[in-house]
């Protein structure tokens, strides 16, 4: 039987500092861990044995996940002390994958395929890899591959910054999606003990032998490297889930929701577990709510996301922010963001009454957890 590894030992830097008390790998996407997410999509898939290789946080991936009993597979841990690459890390399970071909998947993307046709497509080329691939307009910023449509080969890839398209213009290409299916050889190519890049030096040999194939995929996919692209990606997600053909609700509500009757909601949004919400409030479009969170009166919240136990106080007004775990906001405050630019508040952050954080034209605004904000930060 096929198996599966999954890559979740980075240190998420673009996503600091909501990666200082969240592992990446953790981090929800409308309400559900971005790597549970796959996690279902290979069990789905008939996989049922993953490796999750870990490192930064590792414990706390293993105090979510254990054994994998309860998520409907058999999980099991190769652990790094220090992050040993994205082929380094692989290179640790091995023994364990050294019998079959393996799915290998980036523990950061949100997707949405039938990874069963891509075990298809795989095995009827016969190489040692396949690479899934998504076409995007700019493909600048991701690994991109140079791809012969009739034979399916893969012949080059070429690394972020690596590829200079002809006359300097981007045109929609071929990018790396970061799930792939691999043959057991490919442990041949990886040197133990190294931190080894499998992007940067194994996949640009496999392509040169003519080794490696491309599997297109259609439907969602994004990478949740930075702030902006986490808040797109869970609403690109909550979109996807709500256009199912089974589901005819706008919005993705949990029944335990108790809400004022004066309240109004702006769909689309998503709501977790025991959610109050009060009087007079505006919620949405595009809010993402996760589990055990207060929001009182009069409070206006649009294209923002919102994780766990957070008390949202009165007539406060938050757009275009992140708010992690545990954050206490108080009474009057306004968090506002535009284009880019969010207002993202890590752990346990408190914000004093009246506060206004306004993010600038050129940059976000970050808090660290466990801190208290008791002044306005921005400009009018
Ligand atoms: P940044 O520091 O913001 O670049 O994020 P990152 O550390 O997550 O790096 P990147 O986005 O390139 O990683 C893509 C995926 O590979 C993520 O799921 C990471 O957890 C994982 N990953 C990256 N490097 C390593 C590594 O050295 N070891 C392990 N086990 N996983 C890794």
């Amino acid at each position: 039987m096929t198996k599966g590894i999954i890559i979740s030992g980075g240190f998420g830097t673009r996503l600091r500092p909501l990666t200082c008390t969240i592992p990446k790998p953790l981090i929800p996407i409308v309400n559900k861990p971005v790597i549970e997410r796959q996690i279902d999509l290979l069990r789905s898939a008939g996989v049922k044995d993953i490796t999750l290789a870990v490192s930064v946080m590792a414990d706390v991936l293993k105090n979510y996940f254990h054994d994998g009993k309860d998520f409907g597979v058999k999980i099991q841990y190769t652990s790094e002390r220090t992050p040993m690459g994205t082929a380094g890390a692989i290179k640790l399970a091995e023994d364990h994958l050294k019998d079959e071909n393996f799915f290998m998947l980036n523990g950061d993307v949100i997707l949405n395929f039938d990874f069963k046709q891509m075990l298809k497509s795989h095995e009827s080329y016969k190489g040692m890899g396949s690479i899934a691939s998504k076409i995007v307009e700019d493909p600048s910023r991701y690994g991109v591959l140079i791809v012969d449509n009739e034979s399916g080969k893969i012949n080059n890839f070429l690394e972020k910054n690596e590829y200079h398209p002809p006359g300097g213009k981007y045109v929609p290409m071929p990018i790396n999606a970061g799930v792939y299916l691999l043959e057991p050889d490919i442990f041949n190519y990886i040197q133990p003990g190294k931190k080894v890049s499998i992007e940067r030096e194994i996949f640009p040999k496999l392509a040169e032998e003519g080794n490696l194939y491309n599997f297109p995929i259609s439907g969602i996919w994004k990478d949740i490297g930075k702030p902006e692209e986490l808040l797109e990606g869970n609403i690109q997600l909550m979109l996807d889930i709500l256009k199912d053909v089974n589901n005819q609700q706008k919005n993705i509500i949990d029944e335990s929701l108790d809400i004022d009757g004066k309240a109004l909601i702006y769909p689309p949004i998503a709501i977790g577990e025991n959610v109050v919400i009060g009087k007079n409030c505006e919620i949405g479009p595009n809010v993402i709510i996760g589990d055990n969170v207060f929001i009182d009166d009069n409070t206006i919240i649009k294209e923002t996301l919102i994780y766990n136990k957070a008390y949202i106080s009165k007539d406060v007004k938050i757009e275009k922010g992140i708010i992690s775990d545990n954050c206490l906001i108080g009474n009057g405050v306004e968090l506002k963001g535009n284009n880019q630019n969010l207002v993202i508040l890590a752990s346990y952050v408190e914000v004093s009454e009246q506060v206004r954080l306004i993010a600038p034209s050129n940059g976000s605004i970050t808090i660290c957890h466990h801190e208290v904000v008791r002044e306005d930060i921005g400009t009018y």
